[in-house]
């Protein structure tokens, strides 16, 4: 079934001037942006964001990252997106990635790992809710 995503292109990637190359290997994927939009995430947005993070040993460290440049955040549609995207983004940590994805072609570290994507439909949802108004999205 065609299903929505949420994806963001992290500091690392915008910083490296990478939102084309990064948008490219998606839309490579058959995945395509339905909405949007380049921002500076607040603090209280990125810990908002990650709050299922928020015991983690990395939670400040990634809340630190996730401020300290802008992001593009998205929507992504397509045929079974969550897993369109997850396969195309690759292991979390690059060391871990397989050839062609875009976190072993792009990431720089576990942490600056170039794009976040949702890991379910349920949390996709959740996602997009958190960033996009209804009207934001043109499919
Ligand atoms: P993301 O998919 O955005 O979800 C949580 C993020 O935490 C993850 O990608 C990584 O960028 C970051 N992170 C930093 N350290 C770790 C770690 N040790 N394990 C998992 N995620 C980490």
């Amino acid at each position: 079934a065609v299903t929505r995503t949420f994806s963001i292109i992290k500091p690392d990637a915008t910083r490296r001037n990478l939102t084309g190359a990064v948008t490219k290997k998606l839309e490579d994927a058959g995945l395509r942006v339905v909405a949007s939009k380049r921002i500076q995430m607040t603090k209280e947005q990125a810990e908002g964001f990650y709050a299922v993070h928020k015991e983690r040993p990395f939670f400040n460290d990634l809340v630190s990252f996730m401020i300290s440049g802008p992001v593009v955040v998205q929507v992504l549609e397509g045929e079974d997106a969550v897993k369109a995207n997850r396969d195309v983004m690759g292991a979390t940590n690059p060391a871990d990635a397989a050839e062609g994805t875009i976190r072993k072609e792009f990431a720089e570290s576990i942490e600056a790992n170039s794009v976040h994507g949702s890991d379910s439909d349920e949390n996709a949802k959740i996602e997009i809710d958190f960033f996009f108004n209804e009207d934001e999205i043109v499919g």
